[in-house]
């Protein structure tokens, strides 16, 4: 697949949507909860703040009670049409935009977030994206994304075709280079939610990295 997946590609994929049950969003809200911990824990949750991909809003959703309020983009209309019912009694306010095209001046936000979106993309896409998020940064602004961990998903490693594989799990060293050449100063990284487990407080430690379901990236702007 072409670096910069069509955006008609990602549209139709997205369009199932239907899938979602109330226990989607119940996973939702750990994750939210344990992002808004996350940031948190790494120079606060901004007052303003986009979700990059917002999906049908259960991520930001929970990120709007912990004191933001959320502008969720999508490129999906489906997406954006369960997020608009679902996000009615929150503080989130929704976009039809693409993440390589953000509709914001330069420099003009102090924290952007994607959950579970760079993995749709090769390196080419997930640098064009980090560079976009970089733009629409202030000094000392912050991008937090996650990217799966294998031992979460062991299947979906072990049974996908290569280019799948090394599109959806690549290894750190490359997500750090592509943060680098997109010019984030410092890095720093976190657990995800990990099985079983809804409390947002995770300890930072190597075995919780390994198995939790995502690794956070937390890089800050310059
Ligand atoms: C796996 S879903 C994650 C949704 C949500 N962030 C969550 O964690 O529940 C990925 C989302 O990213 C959106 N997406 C993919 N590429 C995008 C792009 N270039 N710009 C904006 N949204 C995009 C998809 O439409 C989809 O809603």
């Amino acid at each position: 697949m072409a670096s910069n997946q069509k955006e008609s590609y990602i549209v139709d994929r997205y369009k199932l949507w239907d899938r979602w049950k109330p226990a989607n969003y119940s996973y939702k809200h750990v994750k939210g909860a344990r992002i808004a911990q996350i940031l948190e824990d790494t120079g606060g949750v901004a007052p303003l703040t986009l979700e990059l991909g917002v999906g049908p809003g259960g991520v930001a959703s929970e990120v709007s009670r912990h004191g933001a309020k959320v502008i969720g983009i999508d490129l999906s209309p489906d997406a954006l049409a369960l997020a608009k019912r679902y996000c009615a009694r929150y503080n989130v306010n929704l976009m039809r935009a693409s993440g390589f095209a953000l509709p914001f001046v330069d420099r003009s936000l102090d924290l952007v977030y994607a959950s579970q979106v760079l993995h749709l993309f090769d390196a080419v896409g997930r640098l064009a994206l980090l560079k976009e998020a970089h733009r629409v940064l202030k000094p000392g602004g912050r991008f937090v994304f996650d990217m799966k961990n294998i031992t979460s998903h062991p299947a979906r490693y072990w049974t996908s075709k290569k280019e799948k594989r090394e599109r959806n799990f690549p290894p750190t060293s490359q997500i750090m280079a592509l943060l680098k050449n997109s010019g984030y100063s410092s890095v720093v990284t976190r657990p995800g939610v990990l099985p079983l487990y809804k409390a947002p407080r995770v300890p930072n430690l190597w075995l919780f990295r390994l198995l939790s379901h995502t690794t956070f990236f937390i890089a800050v702007r310059p």
